[in-house]
Order: structure tokens, then sequence, then C-alpha cells
């Protein structure tokens, strides 16, 4: 398998949110899954407490149930969103809308579906709390992202599905009282492997120098 030859910089700046170039027809392969997910466990968590647990799916008629479920959280998000934006933010974001419509359509012909859960539920807890859960996953994940970028495959973040985390945690066996599903991360072999940096505002807009 070779590994593409992206600099740390390059592959920071080039991991993208990847839909319609997602190869459809070409298997992943179990050992590169495995090598990117033994990378994210190299990835920090609060206390050292290392509650990860990753369910990756290729079953054809469990990433059918998965798709199905996206779906039914993707119109009527995708509804909403459209009758709140103004003429201006609309044409930015039809590219992006276009994008997500096709992973909509598509989800279930994705050859791998990855769901990051973390141990305990956020529900009703605290801030400091809930920081401490999420931050202890996000890293991983983005670990997982970026190894997977290394290694030719393309993912996107999704998080439509929790919808009905409780339906897709029936379909997976998770036990969902102990265990809280945080994303969907669609995995495949990616159409071409040249991407680009993506539009990102002014640094100075974003950033607080000692002071707000
Ligand atoms: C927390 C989070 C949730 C997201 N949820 C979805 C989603 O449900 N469906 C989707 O198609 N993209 C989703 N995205 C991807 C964003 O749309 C994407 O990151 C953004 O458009 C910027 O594009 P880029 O990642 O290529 O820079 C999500 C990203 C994040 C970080």
């Amino acid at each position: 398998m070779a590994m593409h030859t992206l600099t740390p910089d390059e592959l920071l700046e080039t991991t993208r949110s990847v839909r319609k170039r997602l190869d459809l027809t070409r298997p992943v392969e179990r050992e590169v899954l495995e090598e990117c997910l033994a990378l994210a466990q190299q990835a920090p968590t609060g206390s050292n407490i290392q509650g990860w647990h990753f369910l990756v799916v290729t079953d054809t008629a469990k990433r059918a149930a998965l798709g199905e479920l996206y779906r039914k959280s993707w119109y009527p998000y995708n509804a909403r969103r459209t009758a709140a934006q103004t003429t201006e933010r609309q044409a930015t974001q039809s590219r992006v809308v276009s994008s997500a419509q096709y992973l909509a359509d598509h989800m279930q012909e994705v050859p791998v579906l990855v769901i990051p859960c973390i141990a305990g539920r956020t529900e009703g807890k605290s801030s400091v709390e809930q920081a401490g859960a999420w931050g202890s996953i996000l890293p991983a994940v983005w670990s997982f992202m970026l190894a997977a970028r290394a290694r030719g495959l393309g993912t996107c973040w999704t998080t439509l599905h929790l919808t009905y985390e409780c339906e897709a945690a029936d379909i997976l066996g998770i036990p969902y009282a102990e265990v809280m599903q945080t994303a969907l991360i669609p995995v495949a072999y990616t159409l071409g492997t040249d991407f680009k940096a993506g539009p990102r505002a002014p640094l100075d807009t974003m950033v607080h120098w000692e002071l707000w």
C-alpha cells in the first residue's frame, strides 16, 4: 500500500470533507483501517481515560439502515437551513449542499461507515464534563481522518444520523445508556488524491492576542 508523500503541513491543509470524490466501487482493506485506528488511539483523552469505541460497519444491510436514518435527518435539516439562509449565503453554500445531498443519496454505498463512540453520555452534564467527553473523542477521530488521508482514503465528518442515535444503537447493538455515538464517518478511497486548502476567513478575524 503506497503511502502518499504529503508533508505534515500539506496533510493538515488538504484533509477535506470528501463526498462526491469517494470511490464507491473500491473496497477498503481491513488492515488499512486498523492502521488508521491504531494511530487514532494515540490521541489525548481527559484523565487518560481512553474511553473510545469505533464501530466499523461494512455490512450491506447495516449500511443501508444507517443511510436511511441519515436521510431521514438530512431532508428536514436541509429544508430548514435553506429557508433560513440569505440569497448571498445560499450562493456560497450551494456547492456544499450539492455535495452533502450527494453523500445523503449515496451513504449506503460508501464501503465503510465508522461510528466513533465515547463511554458515558453527556445529557444533563455540566459544561466541564461535556467538554471532557467531547474533547476525548474529537482528537482521536480527527487523527483517524488524517491517517486515512495519508493512505489515499477520504472521509467526511457527519453528525445528522444522531437525530436517530437510539435507532442506530439498536441496529448496531451499541449499549445506548452507557455509550454515546459522536459522528458517522464515511470512509472510501478517493477519486484522485489531489485536494486543495479550503476557503477560510482571514486569521485575524478569529484570533485574539491577550484580550478579546
Ligand atoms: C461537527 C461537524 C458536523 C458535520 N456534519 C456534517 C453532516 O452531517 N453532513 C455532511 O455532509 N457534512 C458534515 N460536516 C462537514 C462540514 O460540512 C465541512 O467540514 C465544512 O463544509 C467544511 O468543508 P471542509 O471540511 O472540506 O473544509 C460536519 C463537520 C463537522 C465538524
